[in-house]
């Protein structure tokens, strides 16, 4: 029997239970800040400093004492036993899915954990603060380093691998997303119209709701082990 191949996206709301706020709830992660100011090339050219320190204050706080939960675990998981093609995107920037084994996970926004130099490209790991000091690992270039993350007016990463796996998915799962910010938001669109059943897992109803197939309300990490479980005994029975 052939196993369908499964897109997944997951949203910010996967990372809750782990204690990472998502971005437009009550006390969203971009209070007290204006995204134009920490969220944009231009509000990084105009004040790096203060762009500087949100992205390493959200970098020592993932690194402090966070942890994925039974959603990432739940993902990894089916990763591991389904033999079918799973593709894992995700939007969000903390490693939680790597951490909690995934493989080969599509950051299409970018990493919380990875800089990137302005004058030569090379992209690092990094794991403490990006100073004005900072030098690039390639080019030893002072001062030039930015956090390797996608903001708004930028093309976000593995967008022809993404949408080619859309097109042959049998099934496309939306973990946690508001289903606000394009072009993730219109992916369940692109697996419809190819074919897949689509499913969306959320706290609660979104604007993008009515255009899946099914929706299942209720937290990630409660709502995934039981639809991993399901996927796994029978693959066929959603698709
Ligand atoms: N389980 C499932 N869903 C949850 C949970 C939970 N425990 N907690 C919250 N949610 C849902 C919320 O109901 C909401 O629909 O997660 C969603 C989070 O939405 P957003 O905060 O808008 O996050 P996201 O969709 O990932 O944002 C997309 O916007 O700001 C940019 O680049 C940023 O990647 C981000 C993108």
């Amino acid at each position: 029997m052939k196993h369908p191949g499964i897109v997944i996206l997951t949203g910010a709301g996967i990372s809750a239970e782990s204690g990472i706020q998502t971005f437009r709830g009550d006390g969203g992660l971009w209070e007290g800040h204006r995204v134009e100011d920490v969220a944009t090339p231009e509000g990084f050219a105009r004040d790096p400093e203060l762009v500087q320190k949100f992205y390493n204050e959200r970098r020592a706080k993932l690194l402090s004492g966070i942890a994925p939960n039974a959603g990432h675990e739940a993902l990894a998981r089916l990763q591991k036993e389904y033999s079918g093609k799973i593709t894992l995107v995700t939007q969000n920037i903390d490693d939680l899915h790597e951490r909690a084994g995934s493989e080969n996970v599509l950051h299409m926004h970018g990493e919380l954990l990875k800089a990137r130099c302005l004058d030569c490209g090379e992209v690092s790991e990094i794991r403490e603060q990006i100073t004005a000091q900072s030098p690039c690992r390639l080019c030893d270039t002072k001062g030039r380093l930015r956090p390797d993350i996608v903001w708004f007016g930028e093309m976000p990463y593995f967008l022809s691998e993404i949408e080619s796996s859309l097109e042959n998915a049998s099934l496309f799962i939306a973990v946690g997303t508001s289903g606000k910010v394009y072009p993730a938001a219109g992916f369940v669109e692109i697996a419809k119209y190819a074919g897949a059943t689509t499913i969306e897992v959320n706290l609660e109803k979104t604007d993008g709701s009515h255009v899946f197939h099914r929706c299942e309300f209720g937290p990630a990490g409660k709502t995934l082990p039981r639809l991993v479980s399901q996927i796994l005994t029978d693959p066929t029975a959603l698709s």
